[in-house]
């Protein structure tokens, strides 16, 4: 798919704004696949379509199908049968995790303690991401995990037993927490983790809701005797997915519009990207909140419309791994504020589907603006009334950077042709149907 993006201009703002919902957040989406399969219960997860699903989540459902797990997608909802913690079965192949960073390590915990063992792959971009960082510390359980000397993928996990351990982690990260989590429950005794920093708690909000042993505290703590005790049928809804929302707010920031998304994740550790806009200066507003299963949610207005100058931020090493996938959509936000911007400590950047500090350096300067390139992040000087001049596209084949050089495209002198567009689909499969949908002509998208 090739999409062609043309100018934009920014009109006045209707008086209603534009509603849009996100696809299911992804994170969530994994952790109730992995952690429900786990229980006895028939879980159904009620979806808009079979097209909103991430193929990121679709990666997890055949890894769980693989495994013996009773799940189907259907037209409105994804049904799972758990099969309770020692009812998987041995895989007749190996599990191919395509794209999906979080299907890989999650998978790598839960596999760390089964009585048989498992090939793990995943496509090109995901074989070239570490993964020994999570093997290693499997490992300190008494995991076994084979590899070749890189310690990519793909890796071979031979269940064995496991001890609990505490286990402090040498960087935040929500994928390597969760392994750890989930191979917690098949240890002999508590397992213990410890971040740098906070990072996105899913897992522990589900482990507490769905009734596994989890306590809370300056460490998580894994009990791994205590049964969750559950009704025999469960829904879950899953709230919208901030991380893909942040594109369509940063389009309606840049073209001063209104826009309105409801059924969005409220969990505090993914909305440091709302405290960053409002710090730049944009009002929103969050309504209908709720909280269901331990996830708080609700609609989140921007009135970018009522958006006078942009403000320049400063994100440091604490607010990274809190805005981690909203950092390359707030690079672009960065290239129209009033000044200099910077984003430090984010070096785990550079290890996600791309480069993406690299890449979106490369992309910006292409773009003609002012941005020097750090080890841990950038300094970009903004400009705020700017056209873009004609660049050719590079994502490196990465859902984010494609969509985040694609609002920035927006805003280039000429039109800008996005090269294999459909890799959106990893997280946000109706983007581009979202963003024609916000901006109308300037979306132009074509099957070739
Ligand atoms: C995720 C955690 C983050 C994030 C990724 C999804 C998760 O990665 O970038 O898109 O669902 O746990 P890290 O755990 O590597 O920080």
């Amino acid at each position: 798919m090739t999409v062609q993006i043309y100018p934009a201009a920014s009109h006045p703002a209707p008086e209603q704004p534009i509603e849009f919902a996100m696809p299911p957040d992804k994170s969530m989406l994994h952790r109730i696949l992995f952690l429900g399969s786990l229980t006895q219960s028939h879980i159904r997860i009620p979806i808009h379509s079979i097209e909103s699903i991430s193929h990121d989540a679709v990666a997890t459902v055949l890894a769980l199908e693989s495994l013996g797990v009773p799940v189907e997608i259907t037209d409105d909802a994804i049904d799972l049968q758990g099969v309770g913690r020692h009812g998987l079965r041995s895989p007749s192949h190996t599990i191919n995790c395509a794209n999906s960073g979080t299907t890989a390590r999650l998978l790598m915990g839960l596999l760390a303690g089964q009585p048989f063992e498992c090939t793990v792959s995943g496509d090109d971009s995901l074989s070239k991401r570490p993964m020994k960082r999570v093997a290693d510390l499997l490992a300190r359980m008494g995991a076994h995990i084979s590899s070749s000397a890189t310690g990519t993928l793909p890796l071979t996990v031979h269940g064995n037993a496991l001890r609990g351990t505490n286990i402090i982690l040498p960087v935040a990260s929500a994928q390597i927490k969760s392994a750890l989590l989930i191979a917690g429950l098949y240890a002999q005794g508590e397992t213990g983790v410890r971040e740098p920093y906070p990072s996105r708690d899913h897992t522990e909000r589900l482990l507490e809701a769905l009734g596994f042993g989890i306590e809370f505290g300056n460490r998580l703590t894994i009990h791994p005797e205590t049964q969750p005790e559950l009704p025999d049928e469960l829904e879950f809804v899953v709230p919208g997915d901030p991380s893909s929302a942040a594109f369509l707010i940063a389009a309606a920031v840049l073209l001063r519009r209104r826009i309105r998304i409801t059924n969005l994740s409220l969990n505090p550790t993914r909305t440091r990207f709302f405290d960053v806009l409002t710090l730049m200066g944009v009002e929103l507003e969050a309504t209908e909140i709720t909280e269901l299963w331990n996830e708080p949610r609700g609609s989140m207005t921007v009135f970018g419309d009522r958006t006078d100058e942009l403000m320049p931020f400063e994100i440091d090493e604490s607010d990274v791994p809190l805005l981690i996938d909203e950092l390359p959509v707030l690079m672009v936000l960065a290239l129209f504020a009033h000044g200099e911007s910077s984003i430090r400590g984010a070096r785990e950047l550079r290890l996600k589907e791309s480069d993406r500090i690299a890449l979106a350096v490369k992309q910006f300067r292409a773009f003609g603006a002012d941005i020097q390139e750090l080890d841990d992040g950038m300094i970009v000087s903004g400009i705020p009334v700017r056209r873009l001049v004609p660049a050719v596209i590079d994502h490196g084949g990465d859902h984010r950077l494609t969509m985040a050089f694609s609002i920035a495209a927006l805003f280039c002198e000429t039109p800008t042709r996005v090269p294999n567009a459909e890799i959106a689909s990893v997280s946000y499969p109706h983007f581009y149907e979202d963003l024609h949908r916000f901006c109308g002509d300037c979306v132009e998208i074509s099957a070739l």
